[in-house]
């Protein structure tokens, strides 16, 4: 709480400019990163064979999802509603949602919540869990502290919406049937804020993603460990196993790395490890989900070092071109590895 109000604090000071180049806002101090830089994941994971374990990934099912009923059918409508307009709203303090929306920030988050799943101990993955990691550095930024507070806001709200319903459908005043206590998790939230955010940017439709998100993650209600989040100066091999190991396919890594199509990195992230608080757009255009990404990666005009890199691999290179130039297999790609990563390694408790 501390934390959040230090941010608000600090970018409320800040002047709103209105052209992308400004986006970037100064305000908190930049951290010392080099004892942080291995917070973020710096610690290599243990050597693989890529070959065999993409292809074992690719013949690996998602475990069981739960049938989903009327009532998370309507869990989920009241969702959009509160989460897809709130998004139309998100901006930093101080700062016009026109001129600087945190709307990427989002799709972040959701891989943040999940990508904490480590194969080796079982801990980890989409459990709403992100509340209580926003002071690890890996997610202590600006735009992440503020995601995960509108996370949180939008919970409420739907909560709050879902009890005036359960009420109404109660003394029969006509729509959805809510039974009395339903209410939505923050792991839910948070893969839903995700979806909504990647239609919101002109991306996969309600329809191509949140429709298709199922409902009824447990929340953990603590911090999991969040080493294992890949770090942005990892090189092939190390970014391949550390995706594979959580048993994302090389296709998953490429089409999810594309949402580094929206949004904005700190200057020094790579080098140092800390905040600067200085926002560079992640690509040329970054409120859209496009392929412009994949248009800068070809050129290893990328980013970071774990987005050229895809360069680097036979497999993973044909699908950066492959992307670069078709949209819709970048689109149904990216799907299909969000789909994965927000139900990968949940732990359910099914709406009735
Ligand atoms: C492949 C390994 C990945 C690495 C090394 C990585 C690293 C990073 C880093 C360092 C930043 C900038 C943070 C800052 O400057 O404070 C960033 C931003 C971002 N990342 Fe990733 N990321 C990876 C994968 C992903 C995935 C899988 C997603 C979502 C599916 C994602 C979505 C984003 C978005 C949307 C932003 C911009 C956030 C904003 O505008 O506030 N990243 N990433």
């Amino acid at each position: 709480m501390a934390a959040l109000l230090r941010v608000a604090l600090a970018l409320t000071l800040c002047l709103a400019p209105a052209a992308l180049a400004a986006c970037p806002f100064a305000g908190l101090a930049a951290s010392d990163g080099r004892r942080e830089l291995m917070a973020m994941g710096g610690s290599a994971p243990a050597p693989c064979d890529v070959e065999r374990l993409d292809l074992r990934n690719e013949r690996t099912m998602l475990r069981s999802i739960p049938f989903q009923s009327q009532t998370a059918h309507a869990v989920k409508r009241v969702a959009w509603d509160v989460i897809y307009y709130g998004e139309r709203s998100m901006s930093l303090p101080g700062v016009s949602s026109k001129a600087c929306p945190i709307t990427a920030a989002l799709v972040r988050a959701a891989f943040h919540d999940a990508g904490t799943w480590n194969g080796t101990t079982k801990k980890g993955g989409p459990n709403g869990s992100l509340r209580f990691e926003i002071t690890q550095v890996v997610n202590s930024d600006a735009r992440m502290v503020l995601a995960a507070a509108y996370i949180d806001k939008w919970a409420e709200a739907i909560n709050a919406r879902l009890a005036a319903m359960a009420a109404q459908s109660n003394s029969k005043h006509g729509g959805p049937r809510i039974p009395v206590g339903t209410t939505i998790s923050l792991a839910d939230v948070t893969q839903l804020a995700g979806a909504a955010a990647i239609t919101a940017l002109g991306g996969l439709k309600r329809w191509e993603l949140f429709d298709l998100i199922p409902l009824g993650r447990k929340d953990q209600g603590k911090a999991d460990d969040v080493s294992g989040l890949p770090p942005p100066f990892f090189a092939f091999k190390d970014l391949a196993c550390r995706f594979l190991g959580m048993g994302y396919t090389l296709q998953d890594l490429v089409a999810l790395s594309g949402a580094h199509t929206v949004g904005f990195f700190e200057t020094g992230i790579e080098q140092t490890g800390g905040h600067s608080n200085f926002w560079r757009p992640m690509d040329r255009t970054p409120y859209a989900f496009d392929t412009d990404y994949f248009q800068l990666v070809l050129n290893k005009r990328g980013a970071f070092t774990s987005d050229n890199t895809l360069l680097t691999n036979r497999k993973t290179a044909a699908l950066v071109t492959k992307y670069a130039r078709n949209r819709r297999a970048f689109l149904d790609a990216f799907a299909h590895a969000y789909l994965k990563m927000a139900s990968m390694n949940a732990v359910w408790q099914p709406y009735k």
